[in-house]
């Protein structure tokens, strides 16, 4: 899931596991390191956790100033040490990202010639065929080049060659991938974050790309391997960006970061800075009938919950779909219908792929992502930024809350565009949506009631999340979020579809949380909590003072929101929700940062 690479002045062993350690946000269940060193390849790699691979390579050292790195996310075969990267054959060692589509095919190919695969990878095939065009007389170079034009599916790779201490090759198709300049050094990474306290000066390598480093530079090389030039860019990342900033995880840092990262949303998209100027400029909604989003997890809970605006305050019909489904569905679009993608990442692999479905279909093509030189950035007509800054903790919290304000002022835009809001409305709009960080910041003050119930929470194997209109994304959010980290099952459920099943679960053992604050929809709500309190269920409400007063008596744990006017509600309402997971998955003990199994950026289908 992560690749590094150093072509250095000093020992490369520390500076790949520091890097790798950069790197852990995405998510890994193995990692490893090669080098070379008087031109002879080694490597360690561990399963687990990137303590394991330091502590063997205190028993078991690694020499060289050249080298690569990489954290495994299993996808071909279990993570254990046999199948983590780097994959050595012969005379190379190759890391990658991503999939081998052809690798069968590949290893019929070399098993004819009795090349026999020890491990279960992909990745292995592919040392395999490099190495064999290595027999086959190619340097290094040209053997790199062979096997990757060789190769369909989606990846990263970085190869390191025996004998080859000033040479690494680095290979783009899907999976990013960034070439960083040093003092006489350079590096190779899945992102600038992996580099940053090496170089600010970066090239991304383009789709199709490979690369060619020595500690001289690097040279670039298109799809067709015909030499190209690619920008070097200055990447200013916020060291503080990667740190805790004393917070015990980096997901409680990224909660309490909500309300100064939404301010920097709202302003930019409300306020006549770049973003507004940009949405006016690039995007015009009244050429369109139809939006239809598209996005995997959590951002595509942000999507279901702007539906309701774009709906209701813009009029604009909204389908949402996730993007496994959305990309082999075939679905109909037109020239007016606008597509719009949602990721953090802007590497996720489906979303992208659906991206590329809509390419000539669609009439736009806009994406909102965390990850300015993302991929799926890159591929849009126009891609908004939601200004989040880095968010490592694999559980997706502050880019959630940022998507929502985008959507909120995109909403509004669209409103005014197609007509559907007057000035007056437009305003008062307005008004209510930079009041966001405001809430988000008297939510992030219920913390200690929220750890409370939490604490409670904590003792049960199952909890049901319920809501209606906006708050039933949120409903849905609160859920992933809870599985997520605390491992506990837990299902969202819109509160009017209670009767049609889940209350068959509904007993004295299940927890039911519900987002209810006062307003037009609170009455229906209040029915709903009825039908759970009648079976003896133990209801969570969250809701404002007036709401819990409303609902009486027989409540089992109640956390009160400030009192929130207007259709943006939901969002502060997405605080307790992450503050409940992070606390309940806090008393369990569990990996808050990096939850099991979870990729932060899914490169694979
Ligand atoms: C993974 C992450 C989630 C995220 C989803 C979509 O599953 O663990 O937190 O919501 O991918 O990622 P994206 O980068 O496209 O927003």
């Amino acid at each position: 899931c992560g690749i590094v690479g150093v072509l250095g002045r000093h020992q490369a062993a520390p500076i790949l596991v520091d890097a790798l350690r950069r790197l852990e946000y995405r998510g890994y269940d193995s990692a490893g390191i090669a080098t070379v060193e008087g031109g002879r390849l080694d490597r360690r790699r561990s399963p687990g956790k990137l303590v394991n691979l330091n502590d063997l390579l205190v028993h078991d050292p690694l020499s060289g100033t050249a080298g690569i790195g990489h954290t495994r996310w299993a996808t071909h075969g279990a993570p254990t040490t046999m199948n983590a990267h780097p994959h050595a054959r012969g005379r190379v060692a190759v890391v990658h990202n991503g999939i081998i589509e052809n690798y069968r095919a590949l290893r019929t190919f070399l098993e004819s010639r009795q090349i026999v695969p020890e491990t279960e990878t992909d990745t292995e095939t592919v040392a395999m065929l490099c190495n064999w065009y290595l027999d086959q007389g190619h340097d290094p170079v040209a053997a790199a080049k062979a096997t990757v034009a060789d190769l369909t599916g989606a990846y990263a790779l970085c190869f390191l060659f025996e004998g080859e201490e000033d040479l690494l090759v680095a290979a783009r198709k899907g999976s990013p991938l960034a070439i960083g300049w040093g003092e006489g050094e350079m590096y190779v990474g899945s992102d600038a974050l992996a580099l940053a306290p090496m170089t600010d000066q970066i090239t991304y390598l383009e789709e199709g790309d490979i690369a060619v480093v020595t500690r001289a530079g690097a040279h670039f090389f298109d799809a067709d391997q015909a030499p190209v030039e690619r920008p070097r860019k200055t990447v200013t990342l916020d060291p503080g960006a990667i740190d805790k900033a004393g917070h015990r995880h980096f997901m409680a840092k990224e909660i309490a970061e909500q309300p100064e990262v939404l301010s920097h949303a709202l302003t930019y998209y409300l306020d006549p800075c770049d973003g507004r100027r940009q949405l006016e400029a690039e995007l015009d909604f009244s050429g369109i009938d139809r939006i239809v989003m598209v996005a995997c997890g959590t951002a595509s809970l942000a999507c279901f919950v702007s539906k309701y605006w774009f709906e209701q305050i813009a009029g604009l019909p909204v389908e949402v779909d996730i993007a496994s489904e959305f990309r082999y569905r075939e679905p109909p679009l037109n020239a007016r219908t606008l597509a719009l993608f949602v990721s953090q990442s802007g590497e996720t692999a489906d979303t992208l792929a659906a991206l590329r479905y809509c390419r000539g279909r669609a009439g736009k093509i806009v994406s909102i992502v965390n990850a300015a030189e993302s991929s799926i950035a890159r591929e849009s007509d126009l891609a908004l930024p939601i200004l989040a800054g880095p968010e490592i903790g694999v559980a997706s919290t502050k880019a959630f809350s940022c998507q929502l304000v985008v959507l909120a002022a995109m909403a509004l835009q669209a409103a005014r565009q197609t007509g559907t809001i007057d000035a007056g409305e437009d305003s008062r709009l307005s008004g209510l949506l930079r009041q966001v960080p405001g809430q988000v910041s008297a939510a992030l003050a219920l913390a200690p009631r929220v750890q409370a119930v939490s604490a409670q929470l904590a003792r049960h194997a199952d909890v049901l999340f319920l809501g209606r209109g906006p708050f039933y994304p949120i409903a849905l959010e609160g859920a992933l979020k809870l599985k997520e980290i605390s491992y506990i099952h837990a299902e969202g459920y819109a509160a009017g579809e209670l009767k049609h099943g889940p209350i068959a679960l509904i007993d004295e053992e299940m927890p039911v949380v519900v987002l209810a604050p006062s307003g037009p929809l609170f009455d229906k709500v209040l029915s709903n909590i009825q039908e759970v309190l009648a079976r003896a269920g133990k209801v969570v409400l969250v809701s404002d003072a007036e709401g819990l007063a409303a609902a009486g008596e027989g409540l089992w744990q109640t956390i009160e929101m400030p009192a929130i006017e207007g259709p943006f509600a939901a969002i502060a309402y997405v605080v307790p929700m992450q503050q409940l997971a992070y606390h309940t998955a806090v008393e369990k003990g569990t990996d808050v940062d990096q939850p099991r199994n979870l990729a932060k950026s899914v490169t694979v289908e």
